[in-house]
């Protein structure tokens, strides 16, 4: 764990993210119609893993933060013996997935921008070639990451931006948040440092340190995996990507 761990504390997670539904149901309709087994990349606290087993799903996640597991275990604990049956958790590093994971996933996620947290085009093709290797034949990969977006990194990194007030549910006092940012282009790196303030002037930081990659890098690892992009767009409804986009939708299949 790091200073300013973006997922150190789940609570705080969760709160930064309640608002984010807009790829639930998207992931909800694939594990529904991928039919079997399914894998997910990153899992953190089951933002989208419980609603995929409340929808009937088989989910195995996967995640390298115990503090997000434990948020996850929590979470689970709450379901009933049913739904519980059908979740499992792992702490692992999704580039070297453990040997005892299934090999006939149907559907593989790696959601939510996760795969920026590769330092390189290396750990992409690790953790493609890993998910590659669990799924059935006919299985589907799908994934969301950002596009480099020049005008977000333009901003000026001492100004503070996205001012907003939370409830703290651990306390259930307002938490005031902001974010500021910079790139780093030696190491083609958007970092995002959210601050959340406390009433009584206590400061907490999430530093999450971005390694963007442009389309065509990422096409090219897709290729050396032996995956072929199936359906692509540039959010959750559909809408086809333009040379512009700023998010890359993506389902892939073997090629
Ligand atoms: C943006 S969060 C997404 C969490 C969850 N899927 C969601 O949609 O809210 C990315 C997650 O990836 C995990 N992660 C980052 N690097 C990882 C790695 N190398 N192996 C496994 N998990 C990793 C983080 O701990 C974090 O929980």
């Amino acid at each position: 764990m790091t200073e300013d761990d973006p997922y150190a504390d789940p609570a705080l997670y969760d709160l930064e993210y309640a608002d984010h539904t807009e790829d639930i149901t998207y992931y909800q309709r694939l594990a529904i119609g991928a039919g079997g087994p399914i894998l997910e990349l990153g899992c953190g606290t089951g933002r989208l893993t419980l609603p995929m087993i409340r929808m009937g799903a088989r989910v195995d996640g996967v995640d390298l933060a115990r503090t997000m597991l434990e948020g996850l275990r929590l979470k689970v604990a709450a379901l009933d013996a049913t739904q519980q049956g059908r979740v499992r958790f792992y702490e692992a590093d999704f580039r070297e997935l453990p040997d005892h994971l299934r090999t006939d996933y149907t559907l593989i996620i790696w959601p939510f921008n996760a795969l920026h947290h590769c330092r390189d085009e290396r750990d992409v093709e690790r953790t493609l070639a890993g998910a590659v290797s669990r799924l059935a034949p006919g299985g589907t990969v799908a994934l969301d990451v950002y596009l480099p977006d020049r005008q977000l990194y333009d901003r000026d990194p001492s100004k503070t931006y996205e001012h907003r007030i939370f409830k703290d549910p651990r306390s259930g006092l307002p938490l005031h948040t902001w974010e500021q940012g910079w790139w780093d282009e030696a190491s083609r790196t958007h970092h995002v440092v959210y601050t959340y303030k406390h009433r009584n002037g206590t400061l907490e930081r999430a530093h999450l340190a971005l390694r963007m990659f442009e389309r065509d890098e990422l096409e090219a690892i897709f290729a050396k995996v032996g995956l072929r992009v199936v359906q692509e767009a540039e959010d959750f409804e559909g809408t086809p990507t333009t040379p512009t986009s700023l998010k890359w939708v993506i389902r892939l299949q073997r090629a």
